[in-house]
């Protein structure tokens, strides 16, 4: 079977639409980047969630803190929060290009946005109304720094309103694909057709721009749909940039950040390895570090910086717990222990879980059994490693943004990565990833040699497939028939290229036997339940539309290869109402 694989076979879904507020673009999936949720390194409780990210900001005790990351390029863009569903994805996107973004809340202030000494500053979208009494205000300072702004939807309607324009709520609103007509160029829209699609997601609209501004472009349903004055180097556009359905969107955030804000282009995988291997060994010294690894992208990614940056002063602990999928176990310790040399504890612990999983039947049981038992393997390995005082932690830079940040060192948080260690577990965190975003975790991995099959694997939940035998105990039996059926699915699924293309494809064994007939006999056999979606956050899913032929080959696979398979079913529920797992 390859890791390689085809990308972009078309799955015939529409994806379900985000929020409803007036800058959630209506039909959702408009995100070039899947978000991907990861079981990461210890993560079994039952607290604990990769859900995806809102747009949810970090608390203001961590803004500070968050100003550290950006020593790591030299060029920076802040984006301030307004609220928008997409703010993250526009930090993504200027990252694309090659220069650091960071997601401030609009309320910082202006005083830590200079701290930053940004090259440009970016207004985002956002739910309000510019007329809302509670809408976040502009404040005008922020006009003042010195360096160019560029206001995106509610971000443009503020800057435009403070400066003297017109902005008038509308008739008619404005949501999805519209066709944006460019009278000037002016800078911001050089070199872009004069007549072009673009993604709107608004109401309010401007019907003048302030003095001194020029209108470069309208729209269907925005007389001004695009304004800049060259002189105060302030620019703003009513669409949105940051989405796929905006095809000039990323040549006009280039074009901003480049001719505009006169960034260089110096944000790359190979830098953030080079900047994080000198801050990793300058956080450590000569200490041992210890490192929960789950086979997950982001504890594999953070394992190896780590690793490169300290060498065997690293330790990894893998516990297997019997619950994961087909040979994955074999493939973590492959990876680590013979193709990175990585010191390596591997915890055979299949009996262990299922002794604790006996008689368990009940989800958020399971989940309790799972993570107690969990760390209670971690916490007798870490004491046999004696000495180390630092854990290495997969946190992502959503997950900052998500969670409200953290100080990042003294004690363990109760946080998405390590939700099942106890709080009186003392180490210093090492978070080698913290700055970044998932699809910077995963090219960052790439860069690091970490095979396809890692960098690429989709979201899996701590407790395994455990949460995955549904209404029943998880015997070793039933494990052993999940593991079978999701083997097939996963083969079929890379066969026919639609790996990367879902969010998660995996199989439910609910704890029931239907009637059937096999070679003239009559079967009582398990059923297997296959579930597929796409999502861009794990927040909304729809149920993917896989190919008859394929669903077709996959049942009679499991029917024939699995003796106690017969019968496979498809779910067609999407999120909400439904789950993405079945529990
Ligand atoms: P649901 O079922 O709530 O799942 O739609 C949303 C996403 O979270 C993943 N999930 C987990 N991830 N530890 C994790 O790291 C867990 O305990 C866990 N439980 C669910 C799920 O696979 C989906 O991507």
């Amino acid at each position: 079977m390859t890791d390689e694989i085809g990308e972009g076979a078309a799955l015939g879904a529409e994806p379900l639409s985000g929020s409803a507020g007036a800058d959630a673009p209506g039909q959702g999936a408009v995100a070039r980047g899947a978000e991907a949720a990861d079981g990461a390194a210890v993560t079994t409780g039952s607290d604990v969630r990769s859900e995806g990210h809102g747009s949810a900001l970090p608390a203001d005790q961590d803004v500070e803190e968050l100003a550290l990351e950006r020593a790591i390029a030299h060029d920076e863009v802040v984006v301030l929060d307004y609220g928008g569903q997409y703010s993250q994805l526009i930090a993504r996107r200027i990252r694309e290009s090659g220069v650091f973004s960071e997601l401030l809340p609009h309320h910082v202030g202006v005083e830590a946005v200079r701290k930053r000494n940004p090259k440009g500053l970016v207004l985002s979208g956002g739910p309000a109304s510019v007329y809302s009494p509670d809408a976040p205000r502009l404040d005008p300072e922020l006009l003042e720094l010195g360096i160019p702004v560029l206001g995106i939807c509610y971000g443009m309607q503020a800057l435009v309103l403070e400066l003297g324009g017109r902005v008038e709520a509308a008739d008619v609103g404005e949501f999805g694909r519209s066709d944006l007509t460019v009278n000037d160029q002016g800078r911001l829209l050089a070199n872009t057709p004069d007549e072009q699609t673009c993604w709107m997601s608004h109401r309010d609209t401007v019907f003048e721009p302030p003095p001194g501004f020029t209108a470069l472009a309208s729209s269907t349903q925005s007389p001004v749909a695009a304004v800049e004055d060259t002189e105060r180097d302030i620019y703003g556009i009513q669409f949105h940039p940051e989405v796929v359905h905006t095809p000039y969107g990323q040549a006009i955030l280039s074009r901003f950040l480049e001719d505009i804000c006169g960034c260089e282009s110096q944000w790359s995988p190979s830098s953030i390895i080079e900047e994080q291997i000198k801050r990793i060994r300058s956080q450590v010294g000569d200490g041992q570090v210890i490192c929960g690894l789950s086979g997950g992208v982001d504890s594999s990614v953070a394992a190896l910086l780590v690793h490169r940056a300290v060498g065997d002063q690293l330790t990894c602990v893998f516990v297997d717990h019997g619950l994961m999928r087909m040979n994955e176990g074999e493939q973590v310790i492959a990876a680590f222990r013979d193709t990175f040399h990585v010191p390596l504890v591997a915890v055979e612990a299949e009996e262990r879980f299922l002794r604790r999983l006996h008689g368990v039947t009940e989800p958020e049981a399971k989940r309790k059994a799972i993570g107690d038992e969990f760390i209670r393997v971690f916490e007798e390995e870490a004491a046999k490693l004696g000495d180390a005082r630092f854990l290495v932690q997969g946190t992502l830079y959503s997950d900052v943004i998500e969670s409200g940040g953290g100080t990042g060192t003294a004690t363990i948080k109760s946080h998405h990565n390590v939700g099942g260690l106890p709080e009186d577990l003392q180490f210093d965190l090492v978070e080698p990833l913290r700055a970044l975003f998932k699809d910077e975790v995963r090219a960052v991995g790439a860069e690091l040699g970490l095979p396809d099959r890692m960098v690429w694997r989709q979201p899996f939940p701590g407790p395994g497939l455990a949460i995955r035998v549904v209404g029943g105990e998880a015997t070793k039996e039933r494990l052993d028939t999940l593991r079978h059926a999701d083997s097939i699915l996963q083969d079929e699924i890379r066969k026919a290229g639609l790996y990367r293309d879902l969010w998660q494809s995996f199989c439910v064994l609910p704890d029931i036997r239907t009637v059937g007939v096999q070679g003239d006999e009559r079967t009582y056999g398990y059923l297997v339940a296959i579930r597929a979606v796409t999502s861009d956050d794990a927040m909304t899913a729809d149920w993917a539309r896989l190919p008859y032929d394929l669903l077709e080959r996959v049942a009679s696979r499991m029917i024939n290869e699995i003796r106690e398979v017969n019968r496979v079913v498809l779910d067609i529920t999407s999120k909400p109402p439904g789950t993405i797992e079945w529990e």
